[in-house]
């Protein structure tokens, strides 16, 4: 399961990417903002995505704040969250190939919308790279 977040500096981007899942039949569960508020706190929307995530290693979580940089603070002090903010394709392929990140962050004041949906689509569609090395280092990254 894919779980979404977002608050009003995403929000227009996570209506696309809602929309984009839906069209290739993806189950998600939008965990909000599901209306644009102006005055809605990122952490808020952080919480539910973080939870859903860490129910099972296979789900996966999207979240987006105007940079992306709020939404993966939050995140990353999680226990056994591994959250990227990612600003372009290759970067989404190394944070699964390289960090196996289960979380997506990205910024909806600064990227294209189309270039954020191939973005979605390389993160949900890249395995972690299995050479031991890059298990090693994520190991120690997150002290287990
Ligand atoms: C909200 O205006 C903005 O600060 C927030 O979306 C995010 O970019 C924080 O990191």
């Amino acid at each position: 399961m894919i779980y979404l977040g977002c608050d009003h500096g995403g929000f227009v981007l996570k209506e696309a990417i809602c929309e984009h899942l839906k069209k290739q039949g993806i189950a998600f569960t939008d965990c909000g903002n599901t209306q644009y508020d102006s005055e809605d706190n990122f952490p808020d929307y952080v919480e539910p995505v973080v939870k859903g995530v860490l129910n099972d290693q296979d789900n996966r979580g999207i979240l987006i704040c105007g940079t992306g940089i709020g939404v993966s603070i939050a995140a990353n002090h999680h226990r056994g969250i591994r959250a990227a903010l990612v600003h372009s394709v290759d970067y989404a392929r190394l944070a699964r190939q390289h960090n196996n990140a289960n979380v997506l962050c990205l910024g909806g004041r600064f990227l294209d919308v189309a270039v954020a949906l191939t973005i979605v689509d390389t993160f949900l569609n890249t395995a972690m790279d299995p050479n031991p090395k890059y298990q090693r280092r994520m190991k120690a990254a997150c002290q287990e």
